[in-house]
């Protein structure tokens, strides 16, 4: 991270992962944001509204995507770039070898933001590109992007992250995976409870272990009311994910003790708040009262994703 006025770099070329950066570019990162979010309203006055001007960014989906996609698109725009829309049929390797689809982009493009199934697909774009910058916008393994808004919006809520717990109820999945890193980062406990098959993963569990930082600790338990006891923040993702489709009602029956209802959260600390990276799907993972109650930032959460996406792309391509 360099010191040059006006907004600080990160030292990867790419962000396909929290780890890609480290604790204290991820709090730059998102002091960066927040600055981002208070000039948002200056417009084509705001200071970097010509940030990016002359470079392109494509955008490249695989699996379904509302905020994300809208977020980079606007993030783009607002720091004075173009954002290119790649159909996700030019990247499924029929065509040509995924690594020539990369070297073709960064001729044309300084970033890609992908979102795909495998991680090692997101990083073979940026292993076969030297000067391409890849983001990653959800893999299967983890969803980086929405960690940075989560966190954001938790510091908004609580004044500060160190010393907080974070609980998260339901699948140790790619949303899980990304909070259990940036958590460690920046000195949040996270205790995570799941169903037996359906854990934080052991890699992410030692990957987050091994950059704590702040005395942040991470805990993995089975039964929900023990992991939400005394929370400052209960968050919960979709019981299936993205492609897990044929799993649906095999994950209903699982995950039915799991779901995050008004019982869960007066468990949690008082004023604890609800947090959901969205889409949510009522009546399942989440009660609509919890949904709709004071307690729940989801939209903040979403908004969040605009102002952490504008900071990453300054950082990473500026
Ligand atoms: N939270 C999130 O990534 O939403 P989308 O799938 O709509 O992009
Ligand atoms: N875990 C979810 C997150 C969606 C934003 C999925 O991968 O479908």
């Amino acid at each position: 991270m360099s010191g040059e006025p006006g907004h600080p770099r990160v030292g990867t070329k790419d962000f396909l992962s929290v780890l890609d950066v480290s604790g204290t570019e991820l709090a730059a990162l998102l002091d960066l944001a927040a600055r981002l979010k208070r000039e948002r309203a200056l417009g084509a006055a705001a200071p970097t509204a010509a940030a990016l001007a002359g470079k392109h960014v494509a955008l490249i989906f695989e699996k379904p995507s509302l905020r994300t996609r809208a977020t980079f698109e606007i993030a783009v725009r607002e720091l004075g770039a173009h954002a290119l829309h790649v159909p996700p049929s030019s990247i499924d390797g029929e065509r040509e070898p995924l690594e020539d689809i990369a070297r073709n982009l960064e001729r044309w493009v300084h970033g890609v933001v992908v979102r795909t199934f495998a991680q090692a697909k997101a990083a073979a774009i940026g292993a076969a590109a030297s000067r391409l910058h890849v983001i990653n916008a959800l893999t299967d393994e983890e969803h980086p992007c929405q960690a940075l808004a989560d966190f954001l919006t938790l510091r908004e809520q609580w004044g500060s992250w160190q010393g907080h717990t974070l609980a998260y109820v339901g699948d140790g999945n790619n949303v899980a995976i990304s909070l259990a890193h940036a958590a460690a980062m920046l000195g949040v406990s996270f205790r995570i409870a799941s169903p037996a098959g359906y854990e934080l993963p052991p890699a992410a569990v030692a990957a987050a272990r091994a950059v704590a930082t702040g005395g942040a600790t991470l805990t993995l338990v089975r039964d929900p009311r023990e992991g939400v006891q005394g929370a400052d923040a209960i968050y919960t993702d979709v019981w299936t994910s993205m492609g897990q489709e044929a799993e649906a009602d095999e994950r209903k029956r699982l995950f039915a003790p799991y779901q995050v209802n008004a019982a869960l959260m007066a468990a949690a600390a008082p004023g604890a708040r609800f947090l959901h990276c969205l889409p949510a799907h009522r009546g399942e993972e989440v009660t609509a009262d919890v949904f709709e109650s004071s307690a729940s930032v989801v939209f903040d959460q979403a908004e969040n994703r605009l102002h952490t996406q504008k900071a990453l792309l300054l950082m990473l391509l500026g």
